[in-house]
Parts: structure tokens; C-alpha cells; sequence
């Protein structure tokens, strides 16, 4: 068995405590103790001219979750024109290359969606081009509202790059509670295959929903089979590149993965996320594995499917234990056009009512600690309960464990695996992107 993985080894799963100075002094939980964390102190409603947001929440439920913040934010600074700049597809799929030629060509977006960890640090951040938001960090008191491991993987250098928006959780398998009937959820892979073939039995043709466009969504199945099948310990260090991508646990998880492939609906590749949660809804297949911004699409349905009532959830099989994190956060562009307008949307975005209206739509729990739990549906209040014990591990398909340029790298790879299942051969081009990328 592992070695449990501590509060620290997520930290540094996620490449952001190296070389981070923590803060938090005297002078600094001083502040902390006389922050509210509110928004007021930005400008009040004195602010004017545009704010232009960027993201890749175009999705039932996360465009929902945006809406909220920018009303939000109008509410405060009634005067700011807000510009949003989404551009479609899953995990940013599409936006993350358009984002980089806008940053490469010194256009950036007054403030854009980033994941904690590597894709904060290792793109934006050691490329300097960002400014720190310590100060801002400190205004608002957040080192008393949000836990120090969230702080540790948005900090680089001694001072804070963005501020988490929420906590979302990557390895769940989510369920239409009318097709499973009576029957209990998988809490084991070959629960799942069993599942899988009593409903295809029953008629469900595929059973197992799946939109891999952008291929990140199979890059989810095999970071959860691979904390399945080798716990916490043994997925921070593979992701590290201190263990071998040809080692028997990722094949026996790529095994499981092409086994899944028999139950997937056949048109995957031309569908995103949401499609696939859309099937599951429709009853027209019983499984997705996903993010739990799938419950912020089923929640977002007229007429919205009701948690534990309509649509259920379990932990990825063999992850109970586990919560593998992902965590958007916004930062500051050096040269946002209209900065102090995106101050204020950074505080909008770090307050307590912030994350207190943006989180239920989303589909995630907040990343402050202090938002009252009763806005919370109750999937979220029961992930809110097992985040503060469960070992907290990275996800590499959403940025924070591994840096953008393996974590394509493993998209590509596994599109390829999608049509030809080589178990062989795709364990050792990971492994070869993995001695390329990850630092040992
Ligand atoms: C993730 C992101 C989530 C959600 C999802 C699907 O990368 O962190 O907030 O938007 O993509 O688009």
C-alpha cells in the first residue's frame, strides 16, 4: 500500500511550491484578520469603460456559473461594460490556443481562466506574463478564506498569480438514477464492467457515455484508473516523472480503458462533455465519467434534473479516498487593457458571495472555506465534506500536475489509443512524452 499522500505532496504534485516563499507573516495575517474578503474596496461603483473576461465556458451550467459573476460584478460597478470573450469547447480545447496567440502578440484579455498549478505557473507565469496579485490576495483578507494548499499551487516565487474561483472534482462517475433503477452504483472497475453489460443486456445500447472531442475527457479516464489502480502516492509521482508510464499499473489501466470502449457510443469523437451528460439525461446511457461540472449541466436542464433524485454520482471506481482536483482560477494579465476594472473582477471572483453564486450553477464547491453550505445542493455539501479529509491529487488532463505541453502530448496519444487500443504502444509514447516534459 502507498504511503498516504500529505496536504504538501499535492502542493507539490501540482510543480507550484517550488520556489514559492510562503507568505502569511505577522503583517499579513494581521491584514487577513481585518479583511471581510468583500469586493468593496476596488473602486467602489466609481469604475468605467469595459472589462473584458476570457474563458471556455460556453456549457450548460458553466456559462451559467459566469453569468453570475458578471451580474454580480455589475451589481458593484454598474458602469463597466463587461466583454465576454468565451470561446467554445471543453477544457479549453479551442480557447487555450487562442488565448496564446493573443498573449504572444501582447493582446491579452483583461483577465482569463486558468487552471491552478503548471498551467498557471509553468505558461503564464515563468513566461512573465503576469503580474502578482499579492497585494490584492492580501486586501481581501484570503489567507484566512482559502486553505494554504489551494494559496501554494496559485503562488510562484513568493507571491500569488490568481485567485481560485472554486474546487472541482475530476474523478466522478456520474448516473441517470431512473435507468439504474434499483440497482447499485460500481464502486469497482469490475462492478462497472458488470454494470455495463447488464445494461447493454437490457437494451441500453451504449451504456457509457462518452464526447471525447479534444480527446481530454480519455485523458480523464486513464488519470482515474490510474489513481485507481495505483493510489494517490503512486499517481503524484508517475506525473512527476518520477514513475514509468510503461509500468504494468497503466497498462492494466489502458486494458480497462479499451474494455470501456466496448459500451461507448460510437459517434464520441464528434461530441464534447456536454453531449455525452446529455445522453446520460436522456436516459439514452447510463454512465459518464466526468467532472462534477457535469452536475452543473444536469442542474442546468429545463426542467433541471434533481441530485440524488434524478441524476446520482459515485467516486471514479477504486478512487474513494481520492479527490483529484481541479481548480480554475483568474489572473492578471501584465498590460490587461483596463486594469483596474479587472481588479475588481478578480475581487468579485474571490469574495464570498462570489463563490457563493457561482459555485451551485458550476457545479463545484468553492475554493473559500467560509460560504455557507446551504447554497449547496447536497452532491456538493457531501464533496465539501470529503475534500477537507480525502488525499487531494492533481489532475494532469486539467493542467494542474503537469505542464500544458505533455498534457496535449497525452491527448494526442490517446486519441490514437481510442481507435487502435495498443496498449503497448500508447504506454510508451507516455512514457516518452513523460521523460520530455516531466521533470524528475
Ligand atoms: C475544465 C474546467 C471546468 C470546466 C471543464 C469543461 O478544464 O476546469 O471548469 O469548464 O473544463 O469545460
Amino acid at each position: 500500500m502507498a504511503a498516504p499522500l500529505t496536504r504538501r505532496d499535492f502542493v507539490r504534485g501540482s510543480g507550484a511550491l517550488a520556489g514559492a516563499v510562503l507568505l502569511g507573516g505577522g503583517a499579513a495575517e494581521l491584514l487577513a484578520a481585518c479583511g471581510n474578503g468583500s469586493t468593496s474596496s476596488s473602486g467602489g461603483g466609481n469604475l468605467t469603460g469595459s472589462l473584458e473576461i476570457f474563458s471556455w465556458w460556453t456549457g450548460p451550467g458553466e456559462k451559467d456559473g459566469l453569468a453570475a459573476l458578471f451580474q454580480l460584478y455589475n451589481q458593484q460597478h454598474s458602469q463597466v461594460k463587461i466583454v465576454n470573450a468565451a470561446v467554445a469547447g471543453g477544457a479549453g480545447s479551442q480557447a487555450k490556443a487562442v488565448l496564446t496567440t493573443r498573449m504572444q502578440a501582447n493582446q491579452p484579455p483583461d483577465s482569463f481562466q486558468v487552471h491552478a498549478g503548471q498551467e498557471l505557473t509553468a505558461t503564464w507565469v515563468k513566461a512573465n506574463k503576469m503580474e502578482a496579485i499579492t497585494s490584492t490576495w492580501k486586501d481581501m483578507g484570503l489567507d484566512s478564506a482559502i486553505p494554504k494548499d489551494l494559496k501554494d499551487i496559485v503562488s510562484y516565487n513568493g507571491d500569488v498569480w490568481s485567485i481560485p474561483a472554486n474546487v472541482h472534482r475530476g474523478n466522478a462517475l456520474w448516473f441517470n438514477l431512473h435507468t439504474l433503477g434499483n440497482a447499485s452504483p460500481p464502486t469497482t472497475f469490475d462492478e462497472l464492467m458488470t454494470s455495463l453489460n447488464t445494461f447493454k443486456s437490457k437494451g441500453v445500447q451504449h451504456p457509457l457515455a462518452l464526447g471525447s472531442q479534444g480527446n481530454w475527457q480519455i485523458a480523464m479516464w486513464l488519470e482515474n484508473g490510474i489513481l485507481a489502480n495505483g493510489g494517490p502516492d503512486y499517481y503524484n509521482k508517475l506525473f512527476q516523472g518520477k514513475g514509468s508510464f510503461t509500468d504494468a499499473k497503466v497498462k492494466d489501466t489502458l486494458t480497462q480503458m479499451a474494455q470501456l470502449f466496448d459500451f461507448v457510443n460510437p459517434d464520441h469523437t464528434t461530441l464534447d462533455w456536454d453531449a455525452a451528460s446529455g445522453l446520460v439525461a436522456k436516459g439514452q446511457a447510463l454512465y459518464t465519467i466526468m467532472g462534477d461540472w457535469a452536475k452543473g449541466y444536469f442542474t442546468s436542464l429545463t426542467p433541471a434534473m434533481a441530485p440524488n433524485q434524478d441524476f446520482g454520482t459515485v467516486v471514479h471506481p477504486g478512487t474513494k479516498g481520492s479527490y483529484v482536483t481541479v481548480v480554475d482560477t483568474f489572473g492578471l494579465p501584465k498590460g490587461a487593457p483596463h486594469r483596474d476594472n479587472a481588479v475588481a473582477w478578480l475581487k468579485v471572483v474571490g469574495s464570498e458571495q462570489g463563490q457563493e453564486q457561482f459555485n451551485p450553477k458550476k457545479g463545484s464547491i468553492p475554493a473559500r472555506t467560509d460560504v455557507p453550505t446551504s447554497a449547496f445542493d447536497p452532491i456538493a455539501q457531501q464533496f465539501m465534506q470529503e475534500f477537507k479529509t480525502d488525499k487531494l491529487v492533481p489532475s494532469s488532463a486539467h493542467g494542474s500536475a503537469t505542464p500544458p505541453n505533455f498534457s496535449s502530448a497525452v491527448n494526442d496519444i490517446l486519441g490514437q489509443f481510442a481507435q487502435n487500443k495498443d496498449v503497448n504502444a500508447a504506454a510508451q509514447a507516455l512514457q516518452s512524452k513523460a521523460q520530455q516534459f516531466l521533470a524528475s
